[in-house]
């Protein structure tokens, strides 16, 4: 991985894991010469496309990196597949106390309670209509209030090739839960009438028996309401004192055994034609292979972009191109 793991990540990792994402973000603002730090393959066997949006490669970045949209350029120039921006609420939110992210570099983890900080949909719009983005730019939005998440998707719509319901449906981890999938059956059916993109719905993974159960329900309701297809999955929620609010989902390389299993198991229920976005632990181009394999068509990835760097899409893209 270059000079990111002998320098980048060190200096990085000196700094708290917010501040280090702020000056990363800086340095995305500049004009660095990001196709060449990203070295994304431009082969075009890696080229898919997913619920009717052509992508050059499948390699996509997921939500929650760029809150605000600011950085698409800079992202979709390193190589992504598509960026997903967001998550965006309809009114700005300054998410939860810090800290609120921690690392966990044994494990290649991290552990987030950010509560979903971002400047609110009508901001993000005016920030996304003043970009240009090299690849399509997927626009995350929260799982609120129906006529709330109706607004935002209405602002956002216009500048997303497609849109990401962030379901964050807490319930699932304890097994069914009947209000959950009314809920989502009403949000999904309200969202898919109101845009002409593909609406993607991104669940929560599922760790024991009871969580399948229902997961693989709400992603047939998704599927039934009109959804375009899932992303699975979102973190998973853990506790840990190094957060203050004592508790946070947990991201990267922890969750990875489960990421393919998921990924088989939504996709067998889902029919196995319904596109899906792996998403959990992704760092290299054999897991990239692995969730392929088990029926996804992009995957996406966040905790390897902190520990590998800017080179992971090149990483994999080349990777998947050497092992086809
Ligand atoms: C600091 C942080 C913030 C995140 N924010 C969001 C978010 O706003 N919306 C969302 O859908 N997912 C969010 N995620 C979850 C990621 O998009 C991804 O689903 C999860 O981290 C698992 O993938 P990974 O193991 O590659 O990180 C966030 C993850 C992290 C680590």
């Amino acid at each position: 991985m270059g000079w990111y793991s002998a320098v980048g990540r060190r200096a990085f990792f000196a700094l708290s894991p917010e501040a280090s994402h702020r000056v990363a973000g800086r340095m995305l603002s500049l004009p660095l010469p990001w196709v060449r730090i990203g070295g994304a393959s431009t082969d075009p066997s890696l080229a898919v496309t997913l619920a009717g949006i052509p992508l050059r490669n499948p390699v996509g970045l997921a939500a929650g990196f760029d809150k605000t949209g600011a950085h698409v350029d800079a992202l979709g120039a390193l190589g992504f597949g598509y960026v997903v921006v967001g998550t965006f609420t309809r009114e700005p939110r300054k998410g939860n106390p810090s800290p609120r992210i921690a690392r966990f570099p044994r494990q290649r983890s991290m552990v987030n309670s950010m509560g979903l900080p971002n400047p609110g949909a009508e901001a993000s719009a005016t920030t996304l209509g003043a970009r240009t983005a090299p690849a399509p730019v997927f626009v995350s939005i929260a799982d609120e209030p129906r006529d709330a998440a109706v607004a935002t998707l209405e602002l956002l719509s216009p500048h997303a090739a497609a849109i990401e319901l962030n379901a964050s449906c807490p319930n699932v981890e304890w097994g069914r839960d009947g209000g959950d999938e009314a809920h989502l059956a009403e949000l999904v059916k309200a969202l898919a009438d109101r845009t002409d993109r593909p609406l993607f719905v991104k669940l929560p993974p599922f760790l024991t028996d009871a969580a399948r159960d229902g997961v693989l329900a709400l992603a047939r309701v998704a599927q039934d309401a009109g959804a375009a297809g899932i992303t699975c999955s979102n973190t998973h929620p853990v506790a840990t004192e190094r957060l203050a609010s004592g508790k946070g989902g947990l991201s990267g390389r922890a969750l990875w055994p489960h990421t393919p299993k998921i990924v088989a198991a939504v996709a067998q229920a889902t029919g196995g034609a319904f596109p899906v976005n792996a998403c959990g632990g992704i760092f290299t181009p054999g897991d990239v292979r692995a969730c392929l394999d088990a029926g996804a068509t992009t995957v996406q990835v966040y905790t390897s972009f902190i520990y590998d760097g800017p080179g992971i899409v090149g990483m994999l893209t080349r990777g998947i191109v050497a092992h086809s």
